[in-house]
């Protein structure tokens, strides 16, 4: 089975603009704040039903991704729980990011100290409740998938209870190695059980997320909203840009990859993606970690199990990423 959202065209900025439908989906978030997983909460809180957050190792340590979500929770006077997760891939030894993200995952800002911590440390169980609880629950992990992983591997009744798993991840180039993205390369184990689990599954990879930049002009957007919290979001975007710019030839703005696997749900219009079948490297020699995209056109071959994002109407994506910067601005500052 694969995502719903099949073959989508472009569409025009107005169509963009226009505001996410009401039947807003209801997501769990599963992320490792990281600067764009910061912006896959805001978008999250704008467009969908978030029934919680959960936090996983990742860009950084958990403690230190846990803590940044409830920073963000905090100053977005959000009213959602946090969970935190594992602190370690399956079967990987764990590896960060601190290279993109800095050694706090969220490098650039002065963040205030959160209010409380997380709720519970039972990632897990709170996913499996959450998806038993409510009928056609999303998905939506933008760190290594270990939490998805244990929580299909521990209650195998969830793949028929979920909407779906839309999720950032992978690619037909990698980011971390010639051929592997981060997220999957992280916890390629984790990955493997994701993908091999029968649900729908969009997958924004990285041939999707490199299209869709935070560039200096962009920042300049943000700056421009002009309150505390969009002042912090541009204090991170600047470190975010500035650390691809040093690291790239010919980048012109930082890989804004995670808010992606939300507006694939709530603007399915934007995207423009094909049904594949999706393998996950597990121990190759310099391969570990790449998802196995099948473009072939053979008679007999895997059925697809994923809608990979291919295109996505950027300059839509960056309004609707705006919009809801500016919502969260005034929320944080009428709170
Ligand atoms: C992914 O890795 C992380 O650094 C980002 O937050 C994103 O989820 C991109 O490869
Ligand atoms: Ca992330």
């Amino acid at each position: 089975m694969v995502s719903p959202h099949h073959r989508l065209t472009p569409c025009a900025m107005l169509a963009a603009m226009s505001h996410v439908s009401n039947d807003r989906p209801q997501i769990v978030l599963d992320c490792d704040p990281g600067h764009d997983d910061v912006i896959a909460i805001v978008l999250a809180a704008h467009t969908t039903n978030l029934l919680g957050i959960t936090t996983v190792a990742g860009n950084a340590p958990l403690d230190r991704t846990t803590y940044n979500a409830c920073v963000m929770r905090d100053a977005m006077q959000l009213d959602t729980t946090v969970h935190s997760g594992a602190e370690r891939p399956l079967v990987a030894e764990p590896k960060f990011a601190g290279y993109v993200h800095g050694a706090s995952g969220l490098d650039g800002a002065e963040l205030p100290a959160p209010s409380h911590g997380a709720d519970s440390t039972d990632a897990v169980s709170f996913i499996i409740d959450t998806c038993r609880q409510n009928e056609g629950v999303w998905l939506v992990p933008t760190g290594p998938l270990t939490n998805i992983a244990l929580a299909l591997r521990t209650a195998p009744d969830l793949v028929d209870r979920i909407a779906g798993i839309s999720l950032m991840g992978g690619g037909t180039f990698g980011n971390r190695t010639p051929l592997a993205e981060f997220n999957v390369w992280a916890d390629p184990h984790a990955a493997a059980m994701v993908f091999d689990c029968g649900a729908p599954i969009t997958m924004a990879g990285l041939d999707v997320t490199h299209q869709f930049l935070v560039t200096p002009p962009r920042i300049e957007q943000v700056e421009a909203i002009n309150t505390p919290f969009s002042s912090m979001i541009t204090d991170l975007f600047r470190f975010f840009a500035r650390n691809y710019l040093s690291r790239h030839e010919h980048m012109v703005g930082a890989a804004l990859h995670d808010p992606l696997a939300v507006m694939a749900l709530t603007h399915p219009h934007l995207f423009i993606g094909v049904d594949r079948h999706v393998t996950i490297e597990m121990e190759g020699r310099h391969t570990t970690g790449m998802t196995v995209i099948d473009r072939r056109d053979m008679i007999g071959q895997e059925a697809p199990n994923a809608h990979v994002l291919e295109r996505v109407d950027h300059e839509a994506a960056w309004a609707i990423v705006l919009d809801a910067l500016a919502a969260a601005s005034n929320r944080a500052a009428h709170a």
